[in-house]
């Protein structure tokens, strides 16, 4: 068995859509390094067996039920975590949704449901978390995409979210720094077995286009944005903040670009 690099014994973990996909992964990677763990998601099931899955890592593990689009109920979650486990040494942020649809089709609504997910839940988190986190001391880390910097056929929603992400991780880098909090972002790619790629890439040649588009010819799994994490949130990442740190298998360097706008033809999508 591996051993494990980082050491988060009695420390205190938060993540905002930790219930499923990539997310789970990394809380689950931070409760296998020994951390406490709190997640939060809509869904009061998912919730359950995630709070579940943590406590049979050996760890303390809390749920919350709630709505990222709600900041009240975001901050009262934060709120309950702060008094159950203590200060906040690491808060990941990365409730989201996508589905593929072209800028002309999209509702308003259609579009708004994306951006109020992951722009404006991600600020509500990170706002209503900074009183809880420890400071100095706290890592956030903001779960990004290749959209953020990427212009992608039917992912207008996603590409303005993403993109507003990684400009609030900077400014929030830049003002919270002086407080010794540390603001990142992890901009995965594709990651086999997530919601996400199941929506994008439904078909085995869907599948294949995108694994085509990525030079390193395959799907990432969440492990290796867990592992991205743990270190990032550590002290050998003491004087990084402000990065939006791709780990996508070089899908950014040109690949994803294309692949939408390949894969626009087999959702039947003419923009
Ligand atoms: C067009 C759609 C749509 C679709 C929903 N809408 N799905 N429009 N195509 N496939 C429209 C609805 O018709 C409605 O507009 C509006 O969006 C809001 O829909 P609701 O169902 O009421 O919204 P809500 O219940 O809030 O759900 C949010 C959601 C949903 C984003 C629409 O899909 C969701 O909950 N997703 C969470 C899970 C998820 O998406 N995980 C993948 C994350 S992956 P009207 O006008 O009809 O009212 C990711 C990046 C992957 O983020 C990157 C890979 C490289
Ligand atoms: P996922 O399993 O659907 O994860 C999304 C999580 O967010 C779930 O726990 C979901 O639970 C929660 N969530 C969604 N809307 C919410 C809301 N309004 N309030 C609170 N929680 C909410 O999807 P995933 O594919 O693993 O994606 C996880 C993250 O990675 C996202 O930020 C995504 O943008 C990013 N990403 C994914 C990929 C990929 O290949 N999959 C690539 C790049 C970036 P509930 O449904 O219970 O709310």
């Amino acid at each position: 068995m591996m051993t494990q690099p980082f050491d988060y014994s009695g420390r205190t973990v938060f993540v905002a859509g930790g219930t499923s996909g990539i997310n789970l992964g990394v809380a689950q990677a931070f409760a296998r390094a020994g951390a406490s763990v709190a997640v939060l998601s809509r869904t009061p099931d998912k919730v359950r067996s995630a709070v579940d899955e943590l406590g049979e890592i050996g760890v303390t593990a809390l749920g919350f039920a709630a709505d990222v689009r709600d900041y009240d109920a975001v901050s009262a979650a934060l709120t309950t975590a702060q008094q159950e486990l203590g200060e906040l040494d690491v808060l990941v942020s990365g409730a989201a949704g996508n589905f593929p649809a072209a800028a002309q089709s999209m509702s308003a609504r259609a579009f708004a449901a994306v951006v109020d997910i992951d722009l404006k839940g991600t600020f509500n988190v990170l706002r209503a978390a900074y009183d809880h986190l420890r400071k100095p001391g706290a890592s956030v880390i903001n779960i990004s995409a290749p959209q953020s910097s990427i212009p992608m056929d039917l992912q207008a929603h996603a590409c303005a979210a993403k993109a507003g992400v990684d400009m609030l991780t900077r400014v929030c880098a830049l003002e919270w720094g002086p407080s010794g909090v540390r603001v990142n972002a992890v901009a995965p790619g594709p990651i086999e077995g997530t919601e996400g790629m199941a929506r994008l890439a439904p078909t085995p040649a869907m599948e294949h286009i995108v694994t085509d588009s990525v030079p390193l010819n395959r799907y990432g799994t969440a492990q290796e944005i867990a592992d991205c994490c743990l270190w990032l949130a550590s002290p050998q990442a003491s004087y990084v903040t402000g990065a939006v740190i791709p780990v996508d298998g070089g899908w950014s360097l040109g690949g994803a670009s294309q692949v939408f706008t390949a894969m626009r033809n087999l959702f039947n999508a003419t923009p």
